[in-house]
């Protein structure tokens, strides 16, 4: 690499002691300069770390001292000198390169900088709305090139370990077509054809099943997806899936191949060993035990189902949900009266109506084995006591309890709970990795907006063998072969066996509430495929950012996305979406309405 004369030599942050004596040429930016009048001290920084690099008057010409009198932060340098090491008492052994300096003989300015809006390093306390508008400072910042290079590295990985196992590495286009179900697309206007319109890919679902058709037999992607949908911190409009699909398989060895490049993801990124095969667990499973199909298991504060003691109470919040076919559950908050004072307990009370529950009852034991509640002069003594065995309550122990018609709510509220307590009282431990597989999905969830049954995966998912012959009679017992990948509590990723059969994928669409022509108009190129010889198979998709934003504990998503989008889906940076001028939409046969 040769610029101006000059040719690098090492990247800041690699010299040893072991070099000393050589001279060196370094490029990179003033991380900072301490000028000391004779001597003037600049940490010159680049993706590897940081150099001390001393300017000493009495080694230089006069122009060349004077020139390096004027180097400021963030300016842009190439030094070449003799590395030596550093005085005792200027060592500095908060840093690798410490021990060592380099003695300027020669320099060259590449470039000024003005003065950055913010400081370049780790404690800076800005807010994110400056850092991203300023993104190529911020990523300057080691924490941030960091996570950029372990992103980098899981890709790598994923490259190595599917190639290893003899997967192919597939494009599939970008400009595709708008299909139902699922969220809302990004669209993009055709020129050619006025009034129709392209869909950005929400994922490569359909391309990949098709490669299976043509016989690819295994197939993976790093590929960009687009969902225009509600964005959370763990949610970006564009993020990036490591999607993957296999012929001739049944849900175990989808599991078995993709825990296994967990297994080597987690080796060679976090150096920690995870144990195979990671535990399963049915969905049915993790919504009684904790209200979620991605459970969070580094702690307990399980749900406990009370329905059959609640409903015997006179209390007619419990008594009336048990009997319109819900439930009543329960969460033992341990060793936490003394610790929650009664407007705690009524701010949690309007937590949990944020998901839709109707109130949130709780009895407190407390240390003297005092009983306080609302709640409990509805009950005999004996119901109060049956709750508090089947609970485990023991003295300062609160029972809180969420009554529903419906039990998705009373599975809402009591997840959400769950976390908020987690939370509350610290009982997480940062240090633990959880991963399970959840599966046995159900087939479909009721859209109560719709009314009518949906796909809770997609609707090429199979459905269980067994489960197959009600799919058009009772699609409340159906479960399918889909399974989901889940990291302390994040969804990571999920997949399923597909429906390679015509006939029953024809069911499916009956079963949601399609018209054949509807099914024939989305999804004809699929169907049309399906019938010259499809093998049976399945996949599934990482969320590449969710992977990196864990294994990086990074608090966003947006951490390990170069440029990634804001609450609104904007891009502060470029200020995207912009509008456009009325030559491209009138090419693009588009007329604006003014304040729809
Ligand atoms: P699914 O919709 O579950 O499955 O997506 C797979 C994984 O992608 C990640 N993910 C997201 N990450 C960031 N921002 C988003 N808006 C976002 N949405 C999803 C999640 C999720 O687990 N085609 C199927 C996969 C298959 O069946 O093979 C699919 O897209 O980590
Ligand atoms: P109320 O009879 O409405 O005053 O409610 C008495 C107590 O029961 C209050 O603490 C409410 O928060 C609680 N409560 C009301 N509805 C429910 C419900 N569906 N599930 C659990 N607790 C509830």
């Amino acid at each position: 690499m040769a610029v101006s004369a000059y040719t690098r030599t090492h990247y800041c942050g690699e010299p040893t002691p072991a070099l000393v004596g050589s001279e060196l040429t370094l490029m990179g930016w003033v991380n900072k300069r301490r000028d000391l009048g004779a001597l003037i001290f600049v940490d010159l920084r680049d993706r590897s770390g940081i150099m001390q690099v001393v300017f000493d008057q009495g080694d230089l010409a006069d122009e060349v001292f004077a020139l390096a009198e004027t180097i400021r932060s963030e300016y842009v340098l190439a030094v070449k000198g003799l590395l030596v090491l550093r005085d005792e008492e200027t060592i500095n052994p908060a840093l690798p390169t410490g021990t060592i300096e380099l003695r300027v003989k020669e320099f060259k300015i590449f470039s000024k900088a003005e003065t950055p809006p913010f400081a370049i390093d780790d404690d800076t306390n800005v807010g994110e709305a400056l850092r991203l508008k300023y993104r190529y400072l911020d990523l300057r910042r080691p924490e941030m090139q960091q996570k950029l290079l372990t992103r980098h590295r899981i890709v790598k990985l994923a490259r190595d370990y599917y190639d290893e196992n003899g997967f192919l590495e597939i494009e599939t286009p970008t400009l595709g077509k708008s299909t139902p179900e699922g969220a809302r697309d990004y669209l993009v206007p055709s020129r050619v054809h006025p009034g129709k319109f392209y869909a950005l890919p929400q994922s490569p679902q359909l391309y990949k099943q098709i490669l299976m058709v043509s016989g690819f037999d295994r197939y993976f992607q790093v590929a960009r997806c687009y969902r225009d949908e509600d964005l959370r911190a763990d949610r970006q409009p564009e993020f990036t899936q490591l999607d993957i699909e296999m012929s001739f398989v049944d849900e175990d060895d989808v599991i078995t191949v993709n825990e296994g490049f967990i297994q080597r993801v987690f080796k060679e990124v976090v150096g920690v060993d995870v144990q195979l095969p990671l535990p399963r667990m049915k969905w049915q499973e993790a919504m009684d035990r904790f209200g979620s199909d991605k459970p969070d298991t580094r702690f307990g504060l399980e749900l406990i189902d009370v329905s059959d003691i609640a409903k015997e109470t006179s209390f007619k919040v419990f008594s009336g949900a048990v009997e319109a076919g819900g439930s009543v559950r329960a969460i033992n908050c341990k060793d936490s009266v003394d610790k929650l004072a009664r407007r705690e307990i009524d701010a949690l009370v309007e937590f949990t109506k944020q998901y839709r529950a109707k109130g949130l009852a709780w009895i407190s034991l407390t240390k003297d084995g005092e009983i306080k509640s609302a709640i409990t002069k509805f009950m005999t003594e004996e119901q109060v006591k049956a709750l508090f065995e089947r609970c485990g309550a023991e003295p300062n122990d609160t029972l809180f309890f969420v009554a529903d018609a419906k039990n998705t709510v009373v599975y809402a509220a009591l997840g959400a709970l769950r976390l908020e307590l987690a939370r509350k009282f610290h009982l997480i431990d940062e240090n633990r990795w959880d991963l399970l597989w959840v599966t046995d999905f159900p087939q479909f969830e009721y859209d109560e907006e719709e009314g009518r049954f949906v796909a809770m995966h997609h609707p090429f998912t199979m459905p269980k063998d067994e489960d197959v012959p009600y799919l058009l009679t009772d699609q409340g017992r159906v479960h399918a072969k889909a399974y989901d990948i889940v990291l302390n509590g994040t969804e990571l990723g999920g997949g399923s066996i597909r429906i390679h059969d015509p006939e029953i994928q024809t069911t499916m669409f009956k079963a949601l509430g399609f018209t054949e022509e509807r099914a024939q108009e989305s999804f004809s190129f699929l169907l049309n495929a399906f019938k010259y010889g499809t093998p049976p198979h399945g996949g599934m998709a990482f969320g590449l950012d969710r992977l990196v934003m864990l294994l990086t504990k990074s608090k966003s998503i947006r951490d390990v996305i170069a440029f990634p989008k804001v609450q609104n889906a904007s891009c502060p940076m470029t200020e995207a979406p912009g509008t456009v001028e009325d030559k491209q939409l009138r090419d693009l046969h588009i007329s604006v309405e003014e304040d729809v």
